[in-house]
């Protein structure tokens, strides 16, 4: 019995005996592999640890990329058919969201912003009646201010607006209200840049503010007309309560004149953006601005409110006429 078992051991031992040898022999082969798998690991962490930045950067673009293409798609959405009965509430709801202002009109539902009454035209039209007048309106936005200055009597408007989504606004307005305006889509600023029209009125409500170069604006605008109707906003050390993303450090426009970098961010992607076509613009502070008018010929400016509580930042509305000197026969 006894040798029966040890021969089965002896046959076991035999058989296990070359396996052992094989493994022990691959050990060190194994350990070797071992390490190498540890530190392909160890890399393979540092490199995904190294471009998890760029990796979070890429999955941020990849987020405002699909938030503009939702707001492309949602903005041009003109395949609806409309199946009510016709009405004036069916075309303003083409646009159904994106009205700033409140339209003058009786059960219909706009936006909410009063434009179309707006007390900065009747100021300004206090100090320089626009009776006659030929007026050059930069950014009308959905034309209310064209609105207002047509049925105080201007001779003839023309408008310029470089947004599409507010140049069709704007020609719904025109064609519910039977505006006579010359309502143009482009840049205001190639405009004026080769502008050979003279008119007697600029209106430059909103549009400062939005420029990368508001100096050059300035200038451009004293080459157009005599006479500028402006509403700002300025740069102000003193508000850092708004909302608004300002470099730290300004940059300089001029040898003279600094200007402060302020970017929209992601509210340039939305329905309601009124904003200019960069992605930042610079803002100038108060004195500089009325510095610029005065340099660019507008001898007069004739302030009408410095608001210090916007909160979007200060701004001013102000009047400004150059003087004109009258030839001596
Ligand atoms: C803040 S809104 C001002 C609207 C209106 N003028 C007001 O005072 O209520 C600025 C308007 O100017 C337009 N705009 C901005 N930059 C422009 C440019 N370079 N050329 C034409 N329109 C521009 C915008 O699309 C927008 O309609």
């Amino acid at each position: 019995m006894w040798y029966k078992i040890k021969n089965v051991l002896k046959e076991i031992l035999l058989k296990i005996n070359p396996i052992y040898r094989t493994v022990q022999s691959n050990k060190n082969q194994l350990d070797c592999l071992f390490e190498i798998e540890n530190k392909n690991k160890l890399m393979l962490e540092n490199i995904i640890q190294s471009n998890k930045n760029q990796l979070d950067c890429l999955l941020e673009i990849e987020n405002k990329n699909k938030l503009m293409l939702e707001n492309i798609i949602q903005k041009n959405n003109y395949n609806n058919y409309q199946e009510n009965a016709p009405s004036i509430q069916n075309v303003i709801n083409i646009f159904d969201g994106q009205w700033a202002s409140k339209l003058p009109l009786e059960g219909v539902t706009s936006g909410g912003i009063g434009l179309f009454s707006d007390n900065r035209i009747k100021s300004w039209n206090n100090l320089c009646p626009v009776k006659n007048k030929r007026i050059l309106e930069l950014g009308p936005l959905e034309c209310a201010h064209t609105y207002m200055l047509e049925k105080l009597g201007a001779a003839s408007v023309t408008s310029i607006e470089s947004s599409s989504q507010h140049f069709l606004k704007c020609l719904i307005v025109k064609e519910l209200f039977d505006l006579k305006v010359e309502l143009l889509h482009g840049d205001f600023r190639e405009y004026l840049k080769n502008c050979e029209r003279e008119y007697d009125i600029v209106l430059a409500s909103g549009v400062l503010y939005h420029m990368v170069d508001p100096i050059q604006l300035i200038h451009d605008i004293a080459k157009a007309a005599n006479n500028v109707f402006v509403w700002t906003h300025y740069y102000s050390e003193e508000r850092t309560d708004i909302n608004t993303q300002f470099d730290l450090e300004p940059i300089y426009l001029t040898e003279k004149y600094r200007g402060y970098k302020q970017y929209y961010g992601d509210t340039s992607n939305c329905a309601k953006f009124y904003g200019g076509t960069h992605p930042y613009s610079v803002w100038l502070k108060k004195e500089d601005i009325f510095s610029v008018f005065r340099e660019a010929g507008f001898e007069n400016i004739a302030l009408i409110e410095d608001s210090l509580s916007h909160p979007y930042g200060n701004c001013v509305t102000f009047f400004a006429n150059k003087n004109i000197k009258i030839k001596k026969a």
